[in-house]
């Protein structure tokens, strides 16, 4: 089996990882693919915005698919191009992947389909825009309707913070087009889960749900990021989606049957199925489940939490190849997170998020444990040495029987990574450590 892997982040890395632990002899292409990578895969210089190259890597290579981490180029279309050549893609097309690329889009369809999500109104102007934060008072959430590198949603506690959020994407245009279009949310209240889901546009399929941590600081301080650590599985505090005897949570098959089902049905109506990995960004709030967010991709750095935990050996690389070639999959199937707990924090280099810090150079840490995992991220060769090339650098990943274990880990492998300006927050899984998980 050959499987090329399109992206070089945490999230590429440990897809790597759990195809090559399903499938020793698995042969690995990924495109840039990153130093970590490249101990388990050949790592080819395709960058993941360039799709002809991308195509031509897949076809010269006859792969059996292509798994595309990040959502841009699904956005581009790499998925739509892969299906008019014939090779098997894991990952929506441009149509689909709307989900993540339009929060407009996004919004339309849930309100139409009765999803539960938070009240919102899309703008074009500042002063409409403006009228209605006003309408929903603060905190309010003001969000670009495009894609924006992460960036593109503020929670805006004041009415000062909610204009100048509004007059920054409409009228200084900072996300260019993806800011041309602003929608106007009403603020919930909860603990958010990142729920993945496989599916083949019909069946769906969870895997266990995840919390990620998108603040800088610690305690859930400072400006917004990528996400700088998860940990799984996460209930968020509701004992319903609490994993007990390799169950399917009810919690989770309630979030399957009022979320999931009807946003999957919705898609088909549209004559656009959604096949891949649906991230489910779901807010528990006291009235029950409601969504903040779809992404059409797995999370970073959820993915490096999620996929150490999963028992079922050998499923994920076969569900995958099946949503890829088109065929249905089997809706039995159940990823338990077993008894085990994973948390994944985020070394993160100096000036992240903001202005981060490059050409650091790394000293690794050396370790000799099946229970911890250095997912690569933001870095790259020079000079025979290894540096720093982005803002998430690594991402420390560990197992243990407790989430305490885990995390003390998991910490502990993030301070043995060193480079100037290296910095990690200590407090990944905090909630469900204070409340005594
Ligand atoms: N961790 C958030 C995301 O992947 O979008």
């Amino acid at each position: 089996m050959k499987l090329l892997i399109v992206g070089g982040g945490g999230r590429e890395h440990a897809l790597a990882w759990r195809f090559r632990l399903e499938h020793p002899d698995v042969t690995l292409i990924a495109a840039p693919g990153n130093p970590g990578m490249a101990t388990i895969a050949t790592c080819v210089p395709v960058g993941a915005a360039d799709i002809p190259g991308l195509l031509s890597l897949a076809q010269s290579e006859a792969v059996d698919a292509v798994i595309v981490g990040p959502e841009a180029p699904l956005a581009a279309g790499l998925a739509d191009q892969c299906i008019a050549r014939g090779i098997p893609v894991f990952g929506p097309t441009t149509a689909a992947a709307q989900l993540e690329t339009s929060k407009a889009f996004a919004k339309a369809l849930m309100t139409d389909a009765g999803v539960p999500t938070g009240r919102a109104s899309l703008h074009t102007t500042v002063a409409s825009a403006k009228a209605a934060a006003r309408d929903f008072g603060a905190p309010v959430v003001i969000k670009a309707s495009g894609l924006a590198a992460g960036k593109g949603v503020v929670v805006a506690m004041t009415m000062n913070e909610a204009d100048a959020a509004i007059m920054s994407m409409l009228d200084d245009n900072i996300f260019g087009d993806a800011g041309a279009e602003v929608l106007v949310e009403e603020f919930m209240t909860g603990e958010e889960l990142s729920l993945f889901v496989l599916t083949d546009g019909e069946t769906a399929v969870p895997l266990p749900a995840a919390q990620d941590h998108k603040r800088v600081g610690e305690g859930d301080s400072g400006p917004n990021t990528g996400g700088m650590g998860a940990y799984c599985p996460a209930d968020a505090g509701d004992p319903s989606f609490t994993w007990r005897d390799r169950t399917l949570p009810a919690g989770v098959q309630h979030v399957l049957d009022i979320i999931v089902e009807p946003t999957l049905r919705a898609m088909r109506e549209r004559g656009v199925p959604f096949k891949g990995l649906l991230y489910c960004g779901v807010m528990l709030t006291p009235t029950g489940p409601r969504v903040v967010e779809f992404n059409c991709r797995f999370g970073d750095p959820e993915t490096q939490a999620v996929l150490p935990v999963i028992t079922a050996d050998g499923q994920l690389t076969r569900v995958m190849l099946q949503i890829a070639r088109g065929e249905r999959i089997d809706p039995v199937q159940v990823f338990d997170p077993g008894d085990i707990f994973a948390v994944a924090t985020v070394v993160a280099a100096a000036g992240y998020p903001l202005a981060p810090r490059t050409g650091d150079v790394i000293t690794l840490p050396t370790f000799d444990s099946n229970d911890e995992f250095l997912f690569h991220a933001g870095t790259t060769p020079r000079d025979g040495a290894l540096v720093t090339s982005g803002g998430r650098v690594f991402t420390a990943t560990a197992i243990g029987a407790t989430l305490a274990v885990a995390q003390q880990w998991s910490r502990h492998l993030a301070s043995e990574v060193k480079f100037t300006g290296a910095f990690f927050r200590r407090d990944i899984a905090w909630r469900a450590l204070a409340r005594g998980a």
